[in-house]
Parts: C-alpha cells; sequence; structure tokens
C-alpha cells in the first residue's frame, strides 16, 4: 500500500468512517467524500473527483441500506446500489483507478441451509437484494480487475446498525424483543477493513465473502452485546410475525469466509469476539 492514494465514497457511514480512522493510523493517504461532497448518482460529480483526485484505488463505501423502504423507494435502491456502478466503473476505467465495492448476503435466498460461498447461485428476495446484485454485475461487465465483497450485518462505530438501535431503546425500555427467526453473521468494520487492506497488499481480486465466524440470529446478537456492555435489560426472543416487514429476508444467509482465509493467510474472528473487541472500542453515550 506504500505509495498508493486511495479515494473514500460514502465517507460518513460505518464503514466510510472506519476506513479514515485506520488509514490515517497507518498514515496511508486517502481523499474521503460524504454524500454531499461526491454523490455516487451523478455521474459528472464521480468523474470530477476522480480526476482530481488521481486515487489509485477508490473504495466505495456508499449504498442505500434500508432495506424495507426500499420496497416503496426501488428507484432511489437501484440509482445508488446499482446505475451508480455505471458512474464509478466508467471513472475508475477512465483513470485506471481500482475499484473496491461492497454487497451483501441478501443476494442470496436464504434456502442453501449451508453457508453460502461465491459460487452459489444468488437469488435475492428483496428489492434492497436485487440492487446490490445489480451493482455486482455492472463491476463485473465494466471492469477487468476489481474487488467486490459479501458482507453480513455490518456494526461499528456508525448509528446505522441494530445495536446502536437496541443500546439507544435500551435506555427507556427494560424489555427488548428481537427477532429470533432470520440468521446470518454479524460482521465488524475493523474487521472488513483490515481484510480489505491486506487484500490490496496482497493483490487479490474478483468476488469474496467476508465476515466472522460463526453465525447468530438478531436476538442472539444483541442478547450478547448486552450482557457484555453489562446492560441490565431483559432480551426476548420473537419467532413469527410480530416483527412482519415490507422486505422479505433470507431465512439462513450466513456467508463461508473460507476463500478470503486461504488467500490471506489469516483467521477472521468468530462474532462473538468481534463484539467484544467492539466493546472493548465502543464510545457510545
Ligand atoms: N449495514 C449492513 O448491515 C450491511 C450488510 C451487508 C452489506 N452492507 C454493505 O456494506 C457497505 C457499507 O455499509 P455501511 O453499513 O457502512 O452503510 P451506511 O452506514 O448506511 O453508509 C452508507 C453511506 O452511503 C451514503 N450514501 C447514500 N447514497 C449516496 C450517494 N448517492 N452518494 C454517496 N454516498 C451515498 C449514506 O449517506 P446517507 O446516510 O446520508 O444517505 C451513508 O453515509 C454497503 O455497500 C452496504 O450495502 C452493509
Amino acid at each position: 500500500m506504500e505509495g498508493k492514494k486511495i479515494l473514500i465514497s460514502g465517507a460518513d457511514g460505518q464503514l466510510g468512517k472506519e476506513f479514515q480512522k485506520v488509514l490515517a493510523e497507518k498514515s496511508i493517504e486517502f481523499f474521503s467524500f460524504s454524500k454531499e461532497q461526491m454523490d455516487i448518482t451523478n455521474f459528472v460529480s464521480v468523474i470530477g473527483t476522480v480526476s482530481d483526485v488521481k486515487p489509485d484505488i477508490l473504495i466505495n463505501c456508499a449504498a442505500y441500506n434500508l432495506v424495507d423502504e426500499a420496497e416503496s423507494n426501488s428507484e432511489l435502491a437501484n440509482e445508488v446500489n446499482s446505475k451508480a456502478l455505471e458512474n464509478l466503473s466508467a471513472a475508475c476505467k477512465k483513470h485506471n483507478v481500482f475499484l473496491v465495492h461492497y454487497s451483501s448476503d441478501y443476494v442470496f435466498d436464504g434456502t442453501k441451509e449451508d453457508f453460502y460461498n461465491e459460487d452459489d447461485t444468488p437469488n435475492p428476495l428483496s428489492v434492497y437484494g436485487k440492487s446490490k446484485l445489480k451493482g455486482e454485475k455492472i463491476i463485473k461487465e465494466n471492469l477487468a480487475s476489481y474487488l467486490i465483497f459479501r458482507l453480513s450485518w455490518v456494526f461499528g462505530e456508525g448509528e446505522n446498525n441494530l445495536l446502536y438501535k437496541a443500546y439507544q431503546s435500551a435506555k427507556t425500555k427494560k424489555v427488548l424483543k428481537m427477532s429470533a427467526v432470520d440468521v446470518s453473521i454479524p460482521t465488524y468494520t475493523e474487521d472488513i477493513v483490515n481484510a480489505t487492506l491486506l487484500s490490496l497488499e496482497k493483490g487479490l481480486k474478483g468476488l469474496y465473502h467476508l465476515s466472522s465466524k460463526g453465525y447468530s440470529s438478531r436476538y442472539e446478537w444483541v442478547k450478547y452485546f448486552m450482557l457484555k456492555m453489562e446492560m441490565e435489560n431483559i432480551i426476548l426472543p420473537v419467532f413469527k410475525s410480530e416483527f412482519e416487514s415490507k422486505a422479505q429476508r433470507p431465512k439462513f444467509s450466513a456467508l463461508s469466509n473460507n476463500k478470503i482465509c486461504k488467500d490471506l493467510g489469516i483467521m477472521l474472528p468468530y462474532w462473538e469476539n468481534a463484539v467484544n473487541k467492539f466493546v472493548m472500542a465502543c464510545q457510545w453515550e
């Protein structure tokens, strides 16, 4: 990574913030842009910023992540998660920039009853999942080399994650009800950033699943987090329709991280250990 210049889009999101923290700590040169500073749906904004900054690598942390809202706002979800990848791909191609992009476990339908690997056939159930899959396809069609990481249940210092929402609710409610229906893998932004940077250092290319080890429901995840935060709320599992949501979610969309671990020669932590690390670093009030 020495001598490389990085451009980060979607800098105000949870992953964008973690990249800025880690890159600053490692003294790697980077330029970060929020939605207001570089709207990835705006071709002129994207091409102008890329030609001004002239980065070696563009890490796209921007996304429309509101899974339920996307059902009634499919136009915006598709603009940000699919069509904007045409802008980013074109700018990267023109200026010879290596693109790193993030997708989702929601490209799968959850019927496999095993961990999903990179060769499994996607079949998204929701507008969000379809828009993320289309974004992947646009990159593959337009660029010869790139990195796409599929992630699941991302958590970190940002506020757009279940742990933050549960933490805020826990201030006013003794009992929190959490879904025990869907199962996936909570994955810590710090682990995502470190694995991404190592992948870039080692010259990895293509599609990878990037998640912690293990698997959990939202109920197990929040219960474990509350325990580690020494909060005395009661966390109750909910097994059915109480949480009926607009978007259909896969029942078991846990991603296998075997390929990335093998190619990087690393172990990714069990999600419980990732939560432990986060609790030690957590600054929420
Ligand atoms: N969060 C998860 O559980 C999860 C799970 C699987 C995969 N992923 C993927 O992981 C990546 C990082 O997610 P995250 O959790 O860091 O997301 P996040 O916290 O929601 O951050 C996304 C950022 O993108 C910005 N953005 C939205 N539209 C934009 C546009 N047109 N141009 C530029 N920026 C725009 C958002 O700004 P506003 O907030 O102002 O709109 C926000 O700051 C995304 O690709 C996401 O799809 C996330």
